[in-house]
């Protein structure tokens, strides 16, 4: 019989399978779900840094205090000692109803003052704790250096005043990944998700207007992600766990193989229900058992590259004859 458990980020999964931060995960209903149809943890959907702002800034509108820095800032520590109540609620009443791990999320894009809220995260009982950080690299001064220190100051912050296990979920728009995905870990961070999946743009030439393009992804995106695993995941030492194109037990499959520990997953669920998430688990039983793997343990970083191994099958760039018959 096939054992699914695996550990991610020191955590024990009953598998690997993590429905990844999105709209499924953001009420108490929709998360005991995700744990009915077996997933092995939820990722809840991401308090984003504005909607902590905004909490703030209606209390100062409601507050007799004058809208200056200072009151402004007195006001900010108020609501960070309480902290958007909602979400906190959430964690409390899915910590006590749902016994798989619960992993917070916040989305940020500054390393400032939102760093408080992390401690309450971590109050409320949260296994973990998952930092969206999506810093567009679309300003033309912005030097990358200047980026990626965004990303060490954030965590300099977070680490600092928590001791809850910490990933960041970054996207693929790195000159270095490597670098910085060291980086990152040499701070302490536990778990690194590769690729979070940004807005789609997308253009409407009927009516010449941008729009927003397909929101959900297809299976042909896995092929980043599971490339940069591949390569780094037996370099870094730290839990990698993949995201985007995930859609079946198949790409589940290639993603632990590549040296996965866990997989987020989505799009698929929205496409075809939360039930899948069965039907992706059974695939992967079936082809361990076909394999004659017991364990995930078994396979997983089978092909991930070893300092022997050649770079060309893992870093080849360009096709050269691809096309070629
Ligand atoms: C409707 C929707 C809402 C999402 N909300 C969040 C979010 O709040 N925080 C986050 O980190 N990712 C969010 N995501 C990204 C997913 O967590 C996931 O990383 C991405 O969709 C790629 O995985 P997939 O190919 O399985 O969809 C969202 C995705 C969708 C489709």
């Amino acid at each position: 019989m096939a054992n699914l458990s695996s550990v991610y980020m020191g955590i024990e999964l009953k598998n690997p399978l993590i429905v990844a931060s999105c709209d499924l995960t953001s009420n108490i209903e929709q998360i005991k779900k995700c744990e009915e149809e077996g997933s092995g943890a939820v990722v809840l959907k991401s308090l984003f840094e504005e909607q902590i702002e905004t909490e703030t800034e209606e209390l100062i509108a409601e507050s007799w205090l004058p809208n200056h820095t200072e009151a402004f800032e007195y006001v900010r520590g108020m609501s960070m000692a309480n902290g958007p109540s909602l979400y906190l609620d959430l964690i409390k009443k899915a910590k006590k109803e749902i016994s798989i791990p619960i992993i917070a999320s916040l989305n940020c894009i500054s390393p400032k003052w939102w760093i408080d809220y992390a401690k309450q995260l971590e109050l409320s009982g949260a296994d973990a704790l998952e930092l969206n950080i999506s810093v567009l690299p679309s300003d033309l001064k912005r030097s990358s250096e200047e980026i990626e220190k965004i990303y060490l100051d954030i965590l300099d912050g977070v680490l600092g005043e928590i001791n809850l296990p910490v990933a960041v979920k970054i996207g693929p728009y790195f000159t270095s990944i490597a670098k910085i995905l060291n980086d990152l870990s040499k701070k302490g961070v536990k778990g690194l998700v590769l690729f979070n999946r940004f807005y789609q743009l997308d253009i409407d030439i009927k009516n010449i207007k941008l729009t927003g393009g397909n929101p959900l992804s297809s299976p042909n995106e896995i092929s980043n992600s599971l490339r940069w695993i591949a390569l780094l995941s037996e370099r870094i030492p730290c839990d990698f766990a993949a995201t985007t194109g995930i859609h079946s037990g198949h790409d589940v499959i290639k993603q632990i193989l590549a040296g996965a520990k866990a997989v987020e997953i989505c799009s698929t669920l929205y496409k075809n229900g939360l039930d899948h998430i069965n039907n992706m688990l059974e695939e992967i039983k079936s082809w361990m058992n076909e394999h004659n793997y017991e364990n995930i343990e078994d396979f997983r970083g089978k092909l991930s590259k070893k300092e022997e191994d050649k770079i060309e099958l893992y870093d080849r760039l360009q096709y050269i004859k691809a096309l070629n018959k």
